[in-house]
């Protein structure tokens, strides 16, 4: 038997001002592409904003359906878009925010567990962290790498 103990690192900042200037963007980006979510039904709209290795930004909003298991997360619709337009460009880092009907959130918006599974995808695909970033009023996280979002995750490599 072998017993272990997993360490997960994180830096909370208790203002937007104290990122580093790149992520404060990233997090704006994010804020302004939750306006463009559809999220008639869950009244959820989450915002997702990507830096690529070449300093574009790609955001996403989530996007529901009718048939409410056809809708897709901000943070997958901004994945999927990003490496399908620019398949060369590693994405560097992700903000995520999210609104309720009181506004956004107090505590740090979390990714669900199928968007940390595609970060963790992104990653291996360009063997690059991603630096993640979630907003919240009262504070805000950032990660360094999915790893510390979904340990022991399924990788493309178990498939061989
Ligand atoms: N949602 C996201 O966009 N990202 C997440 O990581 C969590 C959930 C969306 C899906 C759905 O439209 C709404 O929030 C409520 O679950």
């Amino acid at each position: 038997m072998r017993k272990k103990e997993l360490t997960i690192k994180v830096c909370e900042y208790d203002a937007v001002e104290e990122l580093p200037e790149s992520d404060q963007k990233l997090l704006q980006a994010a804020r302004e592409a939750s306006k463009n979510a559809y999220a008639p039904y869950s009244k959820f709209c989450v915002g997702a904003a990507l830096l690529l290795e070449n300093g574009e930004v790609i955001t996403g909003s989530n996007q529901e359906n009718a048939d409410f298991t056809d809708g897709l997360c901000a943070e997958r619709v901004a994945l999927f878009y990003a490496n399908s337009t620019y398949p060369d460009q590693a994405v560097k880092a992700i903000a995520v925010t999210a609104q309720n009907s009181h506004g956004f959130l107090e505590l740090p918006a979390q990714p669900c567990g199928s968007c940390r599974q595609v970060m963790v995808e992104t990653e291996v695909r360009y063997n690059e962290p991603i630096r993640i970033i979630m907003d919240g009023r009262k504070y805000i996280q950032v990660f360094e790498g999915a790893d510390n979002l979904l340990p022991f995750a399924f990788k493309p490599g178990d498939l061989e």
